[in-house]
């Protein structure tokens, strides 16, 4: 998909077309109530259902959620297997809901970290979606953007091997096809919520054009206002890719 906001001006749309999202929060929002961590990370699980049918229901085509950072693994091992049995159970309970609403589910990472039986069932899940086109839901799960661009790199290499003779011929379009989202527009829209920013190795290369919002509220307690809010400032952007407003105003700039 020839989509690159460097290569060519994308189309600008009141609604993005791709939201993609940093789900954090979720121990914060435990340890306020006095709860353990992983009390916030089940409630999250609610939130995620909250913002696929808000999204759906909005018109938005592509819907990316980091579940699980390359860097999580550092985390107590008792909240990593939480963690996993989570997603274990959201696939096993929520895949026919997904199927029902038309959604295709994807799952982006380095999947070969997981248990077999977790892989198994994203393998049957994405395959039972895979005829669904309403909203493209991708899961991120022990994704880095480094590991993206590596893992894109070996891809390239081993496709071109001439290539490594040539490092002058490899360019923007020689790599991102080999990208784990390249069947995907990159995001309009990028949403933290937790307060925190930062883009803790998320979709590095994709998101070099993508609009940044951040919200303080935690993520368990993110719903369908909270979309309105971030799609409503969003809405507010004036998304020049290196164009000047003036240029934009005229409607004359290439590409406009
Ligand atoms: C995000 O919430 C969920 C994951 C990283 C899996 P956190 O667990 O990071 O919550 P905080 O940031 O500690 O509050
Ligand atoms: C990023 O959140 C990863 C996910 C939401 C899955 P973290 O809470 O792990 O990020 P840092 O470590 O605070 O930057
Ligand atoms: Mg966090």
């Amino acid at each position: 998909m020839t989509s690159s906001s460097t290569l060519a001006v994308p189309e600008t749309r009141p609604v993005p077309r791709h939201v993609a999202i940093i789900m954090d929060g979720n121990g914060r929002w435990a340890t306020r109530r006095h709860l353990p961590r992983t009390a916030g990370h089940a409630k999250g699980v609610q939130a995620v259902r909250r913002v696929v049918e808000a999204c759906g229901r909005r018109g938005v085509e592509y819907l990316t959620l980091f579940a699980f950072s390359s860097e999580n693994w550092r985390r107590p091992v008792d909240e990593v297997s939480l963690l996993m049995r989570l997603f274990v159970q959201a696939l096993e309970r929520e895949v026919d809901k997904l199927q029902e609403q038309g959604v295709r589910l994807h799952v982006v990472g380095d999947l070969s970290a997981f248990e077999p039986r977790l892989q198994e069932l994203i393998a049957q899940a994405q395959a039972r979606t895979a005829a669904n086109d309403r909203l493209h839901l991708c899961v991120a799960a022990n994704y880095g953007g480094r590991w993206d661009i590596l893992q894109a790199t070996r891809a390239m290499l081993a496709a071109r091997p001439e290539l490594a003779a040539h490092p002058e011929r490899i360019d923007e379009a020689a790599l991102a096809p080999h990208l784990s989202m390249a069947w995907a527009p990159e995001p309009d829209l990028f949403i933290r919520t937790g307060g925190e920013q930062r883009i803790s190795n998320f979709l590095i290369w994709q998101l070099a054009y993508t609009e940044l919002y951040f919200t303080d509220r935690y993520w368990p307690d993110f719903g369908d206002e909270e979309i309105a809010a971030a799609f409503e400032w969003y809405r507010s952007r004036e998304r020049r890719f290196g164009r000047t407003s003036a240029q934009l105003a005229a409607g004359t700039a290439a590409g406009a």
